[in-house]
């Protein structure tokens, strides 16, 4: 009897250890399947050997992909100075470049990305075959901002198709508060500004006319001879003549400091045409350098505010289902910020808009905190609705949780010396935790790789290396070559048609009543006798 117990409970036993072992086993291997998954659905993400090669994955160390259908979506390259933001958009770039993309558009406040994308279109146009190079390099424009030779045709108050006087007026006028606010001066909304400029625009004169038209209400009495609304100019002079003239000169002072730059004046003024961007963006490469001079950061923002608005603008304009092009803009809250909230408030519009137009943005930035300063509802849009995604080292950790790969497979680190070490997986707060820890300390050229679309976490890799071959003078002989293009004109042109202005602007002064004369005659000698040089 005793023998059949202990036999029986022998064979219970064994068939409950096989059982239990096959439950651990079971567990084990669920384990197993769950830690491997998000690096294989990430490496189905990023894998395979389809498109450009943006890196290597660290865990693993195989190729990051970026597969070609992922182009086509909104970019966001976030980190610190040095974290290698410009050199991954050029990868970018490469890759679009590779994929037969003609049309995009680079606006840089710093000049470091403008100048990598131009050796990587030399390097690139020598790859190609030389009736191909020749139409590829006949496609680049060349805007710099501050060029000493050559300048873009910015008449900004050039009446634009399908956009009101009013609502053109006013974004302009909102740069320009906002510009001066930046700098403590609280102008904000000043309405004069709107209006002023809305006469300018219905009279087709330059920015560069604004000081005058403020300090001189004759000029708007002597241009409501030939400019409807008659009663809008004159409305407008009467206005001007109420308020107190401390006031209008302390306006004229401001507004002449964002002027201070003689090519400013030239871009802004010598032109009676402004760049058309719907057609830059529809078949141009266009590298646009907004790279103040030493002391100019001031005037450097209002550029970029004007150079975001009109790119704002012809993106709109763009009939829906246009081809693909592309638009990189690098230290992105210069822009936004010399646009100020409002036009900040309606990104979300342009981004859903931008996709429809087949326009999409890449934006460069340091952290989402200068983002989030120019206005707070911005940084959910640009979290959630930029597609694709690369978080170099951030400060702002806790911003980027979406781009974490908690796991929850991720095993206990072992803790001090002196502590018993008991293996296990953290949870997912304290993995979150620790992931945001290494994300404070990420190395240069080391990134998170989001795709949005995809609901998955970031990959984490190291950027492929970028060679550029192209020296200075091919650089050169690009920028050139690129002069020639009708969206810009040689300083001596510009100067001639500063003049013209100048010499219109005299006429009517001269032809206006004499009341106030001391007035007219400070704006008549402020216009005449503006040093050439100066800036
Ligand atoms: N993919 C890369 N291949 C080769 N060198 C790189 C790469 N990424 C970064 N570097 C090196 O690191 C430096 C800094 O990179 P990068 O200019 O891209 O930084 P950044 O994030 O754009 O900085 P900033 O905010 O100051 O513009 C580069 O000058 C280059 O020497
Ligand atoms: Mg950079």
């Amino acid at each position: 009897m005793t023998l059949l117990a202990s036999w029986l409970r022998s064979v219970l036993g064994e068939s409950a250890r096989l059982q239990a072992l096959a439950a651990e086993t079971v567990i084990l291997e669920r384990e197993r399947d769950r830690a491997e998954s998000l690096p294989n659905q990430l490496r189905a993400q990023f894998g395979g050997d389809r498109g450009a090669a943006l890196g290597t994955a660290i865990e693993g160390a195989w190729t990051v992909h970026l597969h070609p259908e992922r182009a086509e979506g909104h970019v966001g390259i976030w980190g610190p100075s040095g974290a290698g933001k410009s050199y991954f958009a050029i990868l970018l770039l490469q890759f679009l470049l590779r994929s037969g993309v003609r049309r995009f558009v680079i606006a840089d406040p710093k000049a470091e990305t403008v100048e990598l994308a131009k050796r990587l279109i030399v390097d690139f146009a020598k790859r190609l075959p030389s009736h191909e190079a020749e139409s590829f390099l006949g496609r680049v424009v060349c805007l710099d901002l501050f060029g000493a030779s050559t300048l873009p045709r910015l008449q900004v108050l050039a009446p634009q198709e399908g956009l009101d006087p009013e609502i053109h007026a006013f974004t302009v006028a909102n740069l320009i508060t906002n510009e001066l606010d930046n700098g403590g001066l609280g102008v904000r909304q000043e309405p004069i500004f709107h209006r002023v400029i809305e006469a300018l625009i219905r009279a087709r004169l330059p920015l560069t006319v604004l000081p005058t038209a403020l300090a001189a209400p004759e000029l708007l009495d002597a241009l409501a001879e030939a400019h409807e609304p008659a009663p809008l100019f004159r409305a407008l002079a009467a206005r001007l003549r109420k308020e107190s003239r401390d006031r209008i000169l302390g306006l004229v002072s401001r507004t002449e400091r964002l002027l201070r730059l003689r090519q400013v004046r030239l871009a802004l003024g010598g032109s009676p045409d402004c760049i058309d961007f719907t057609k830059l963006l529809d078949d141009r490469i266009t590298l646009i350098n907004l790279a103040p001079p030493h002391g100019s950061t001031d005037v450097g923002r209002f550029l970029a505010g004007l150079i975001w608005v009109q790119l704002n603008h012809a993106i709109r304009r763009r009939p829906n289902g246009s081809e693909p092009a592309y638009v990189c803009v690098d230290e992105w809250p210069t822009f936004l910020s010399a646009g100020g909230a409002s036009l900040a408030d309606t990104f979300e519009d342009l981004l859903r808009m931008a996709r429809s137009k087949g326009v999409f943005l890449t934006v460069l930035s340091q952290d989402l905190a200068s983002v989030a300063k120019v206005s707070r509802s911005i940084v959910d849009v640009v979290r959630n609705n930029l597609h694709l995604q690369a978080i170099f080292r951030a400060q702002d950790a806790g911003a980027w949780d979406f781009a974490l790969p908690v796991s929850g497979t991720r095993m206990r680190p072992p803790g001090p010396p002196w502590e018993e070490y008991r293996p296990g997986y953290l949870d997912r707060g304290a993995e979150l935790t620790l992931l945001r820890e290494q994300l404070l300390r990420l190395p240069d050229r080391t990134c998170y790789l989001v795709d949005r679309r995809g609901g998955l976490p970031g990959l984490l890799m190291r950027t492929a290396d970028v060679r550029l071959e192209a020296t200075v003078s091919e650089v050169r002989a690009l920028e050139e070559r690129a002069a020639a293009s009708g969206a810009v004109a040689t300083v001596a042109e510009l100067a001639a048609g500063e003049q013209k202005v100048t010499r219109m602007v005299e006429r009517l002064l001269g032809v206006a009543p004499q009341e106030d004369s001391e007035m007219i005659a400070s704006a008549r000698q402020r216009w005449a006798s503006r040093p050439m040089g100066m800036g």
